[in-house]
């Protein structure tokens, strides 16, 4: 039997991996039922599927009476045929009535990955293998066809759904709902976690038990959020982050997106996740498509860790750039928490020569350096180089760059208009808005009307024409607002609905025209932060700012809670001032070091300020990290001691052949509980003898993962502490 494969046989589809079984069925060759996501079967019966029993108040033909779409387990679900659950699809056609009695038709196995053009996806990617289910369903009474895609990929317990409406009638057709995923399955004591958080505050974890009825959480932002990122799992009760069934998706979407999870009066369990709903719709006309943003589905038999080794090794396979696989990340300076607006050439010149001479390998020209930019409140939009901050432009710096050995990078928020803006003054319609209303300002800006053609054009003419003038190594693309007024002048009364997810797919092909005609440049996420860190915006950038709350205490849970998701070559991080600047916290520079190097490390403060002893610190941790980041970057990541649940914090890398690992644990505050902590470290070779590098003592990985290891953390608060063990054959 092939390692992965999809078939078809006596009316069902089997989709497995060496990790993973989902499994669909036909029934009556005209309704598709879900039948199983979970580990890999060798063979299914239907064992789990219940006797059919008839059912008083359910909807059902009376030629089988004990069939009805309320109590199957389904693929997808249009309203009005009897499963009043949430549904994943609804249509309107032109006349008023609603559409979507789907019959199958017909389906297509084929080699690879669908990978939408205009949408970010699971890449298909040479050497490994990838199949593809297409399932294709009828409604005719509106000519409406809907195909759901399903790809399962080689060595990979995640499953890969999306769905296409077409229009095959002779009249438009309005989508009102296009969920990418919908999973029926029997509740079976599961507990949902989701994240929440805000700015300053993003990935904070959520785990609740499910009662009855609908739990929704999702964006109608117009970006997907710090407030919920589009993530949910459902876990069995005992799942801890090493053992324990967990069931996840993500959806790779940037813009309005939810997640529903409903538990019904009969116990089914309902997971769905697509583009939101509210304000949506679609028109479709005879021939044309619309195709969903893909839901990427994990299965995990060992809890929570084992779910992000999938999303980690599977993003780093098939989402993140290809030309940034594996490949060093510079070691950045940002001039932001520096500097403020206040950036010139007269205060770079002297920080770049020291960045150099410390060991950073770029420096970031963050806001300010555009237009007459001092504030917030101008010059978004005219991206010309300030000549009283920057008389010659910014070739100074760059050279100075180069002669010192290092690249240097900038920030655009491109996205963005300020009404006091020369771009305003000439396009006051590029602004999104409403016709008769005024558009509601967020920190002083409004947003670009990426829906039209012409404004992706400046967009795109703009930023090219500055990046060949000016070649930087790398650019931080940030977004410092979300949207209100979601209109736009080239929309027509009838497709109104359609401003939030044009944006999107004006913004998706903004950044993949852009990252083509300057593959060399590194592109760095960021929207005040994590207001914007998921998979879509991920397939364009590899890495991204995931906080603009630097302080080492606040960032342990806002990077715990990324690392659910993303890996640490995703997740930059910056060691800051003291007190920090948002917190007023003065915590130890070690501390801050530690927690930034075990991630994508930056720095974040004024290097001319620091004491000679700093200095010598500062250099002393570049240096270690360069030893350290291919491992860190590379590693397989894993959490060890949740700061959701106490004082403590406590996570590792360990390389691909389990011979060296990074531990880092913090503590919240130094408490009796510091004297007594014990980590179990399930991740190590059992087999293999670790000696721990400052103290040269011996522990077996069998010791380490049933006995775990005794921590001594220093006195004082905020403290971090950082073991490095290795085995001894390498040593
Ligand atoms: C928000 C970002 O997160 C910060 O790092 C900084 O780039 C500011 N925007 C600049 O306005």
């Amino acid at each position: 039997m092939n390692s992965f494969d999809i078939q078809f046989h006596n009316g069902q589809f089997h989709l497995f991996s060496s990790k993973v079984s989902y499994i669909c069925e036909l029934h009556k060759d005209a309704w598709l039922l879900h039948r199983y996501w979970g580990p890999r079967l060798t063979a299914y019966h239907g064992a789990n599927c219940p006797e059919p029993v008839k059912r008083t108040f359910a909807a059902a033909d009376p030629e089988e009476p004990a069939f009805s779409l309320e109590m199957e387990p389904q693929e997808f679900s249009c309203p009005h045929q009897g499963d009043y659950r949430e549904s994943s699809l609804a249509l309107r056609r032109q006349d008023g009535w609603p559409a979507g009695r789907f019959r199958y038709q017909g389906y297509e196995i084929t080699e690879g990955l669908y990978a939408p053009e205009d949408l970010p996806h699971i890449r298909p990617l040479d050497g490994k293998g990838a199949k593809t289910l297409s399932i294709r369903l009828r409604d005719e009474a509106s000519g409406a066809a809907l195909t759901l895609r399903y790809s399962v990929l080689e060595d990979s317990a995640a499953i890969v759904r999306s769905a296409e409406i077409t229009n095959e009638g002779t009249g438009p057709i309005w989508v009102e709902r296009a969920f990418s995923a919908l999973l029926d399955m029997p509740y079976d004591g599961e507990e949902l976690v989701t994240f929440h958080g805000t700015h300053q505050k993003e990935f904070q974890m959520d785990r609740r038990l499910i009662g009855h009825g609908t739990i929704s959480v999702g964006s109608t932002r117009g970006a997907s959020g710090p407030q919920y990122p589009p993530f949910a799992a459902l876990c069995a009760p005992e799942a801890t982050e090493h053992s324990g069934e967990v069931r996840a998706l993500q959806l790779i979407y940037s813009g309005n997106h939810c997640v529903r999870v409903e538990r019904d009066q009969y116990d089914h369990l309902r997971l769905t996740t697509g583009i939101h709903p509210e304000g949506f719709s679609w028109k479709l006309e005879p021939g044309e498509r619309f195709q969903t943003p893909e839901a990427v589905l994990v299965y995990s038999g060992q809890g929570f860790n084992g779910m992000s080794q999938v999303f980690h090794q599977l993003y780093t396979e098939r989402l993140f750039p290809r030309q940034w696989a594996g490949r060093t990340r510079p070691i950045l300076l940002n001039s932001w928490e520096m500097c403020y607006f206040d950036v010139s050439e007269e205060k770079l010149l002297p920080v770049i020569r020291e960045a150099a001479a410390l060991g950073f390998e770029l420096v970031v020209l963050d806001d300010g350096w555009f237009g007459h930019r001092n504030n917030s409140k101008s010059s978004l939009g005219d991206w010309t180089v300030n000549r009283e901050k920057f008389p010659n432009g910014l070739t100074p710096l760059l050279d100075c760059a180069r002669e010192n050995g290092i690249q240097l990078g900038i920030w655009f928020e491109p996205e963005m208009i300020s009404p006091d803006s020369d771009l305003m003054r000439a396009h006051p319609d590029w602004a999104a808005r409403f016709p008769d209303d005024a558009p509601l300002l967020g920190r002083n800006q409004l947003v670009l009307d990426l829906t039209r053609r012409e404004v992706q054009e400046y967009v795109l003419d703009t930023l090219s024409g500055f990046l060949r003038t000016y070649p930087v190594s790398y650019v931080k693309w940030d977004m410092n607002r979300h949207m209100t007024d979601p209109g736009s002048a080239s929309l027509p009364p009838d497709r109104t609905g359609e401003f939030f997810h044009r944006y999107m797919l004006g913004l998706y092909r903004i950044l993949h025209e852009l990252t083509a005609r300057f593959p060399e440049i590194l592109f760095e996420n960021c929207s005040s932060g994590g207001g914007r860190f998921d998979p879509g915006m991920s397939f364009y950038m590899p890495q991204t700012w995931c906080s603009d709350n630097t302080d080492a205490l606040d960032r342990q849970s806002i990077q715990y809670g990324a690392s659910y998701l993303f890996p640490p070559s995703a997740i930059a991080a910056h060691v800051s001032a003291v007190p920090n600047h948002q917190t007023g916290r003065m915590i130890p520079f070690e501390t801050r070091a530690a927690l930034a190097s075990s991630a994508n490390m930056g720095y974040e403060l004024n290097i001319l300020d620091l004491s000679q002893e700093e200095r010598e610190q500062v250099r002393e941790h570049l240096a270690l990290y360069k030893e350290e980041r291919d491992l860190i970057l590379g590693g397989a990541f894993y959490r060890l001691r949740s700061p959701f649940d106490g004082n403590l914090c406590a996570w590792m890398l360990v390389d691909r052949k389990r011979e060296k690992a990074i531990l880092y644990a913090f503590a919240a505050s130094y408490d009796v509980s510091c004297l007594s902590a014990v980590l179990k470290i399930p991740y190590l070779d059992q087999k293999k003898l670790y000696v721990e590098r400052n103290t040269g003592r011996r522990f077996s990985g069998e010791e380490l993962r049933y006995a775990g290891l005794a921590v001594r953390f220093p006195q004082g608060d905020f403290p971090a502490i950082k073991i490095v063990l290795q085995t001894e054959t390498m040593s």
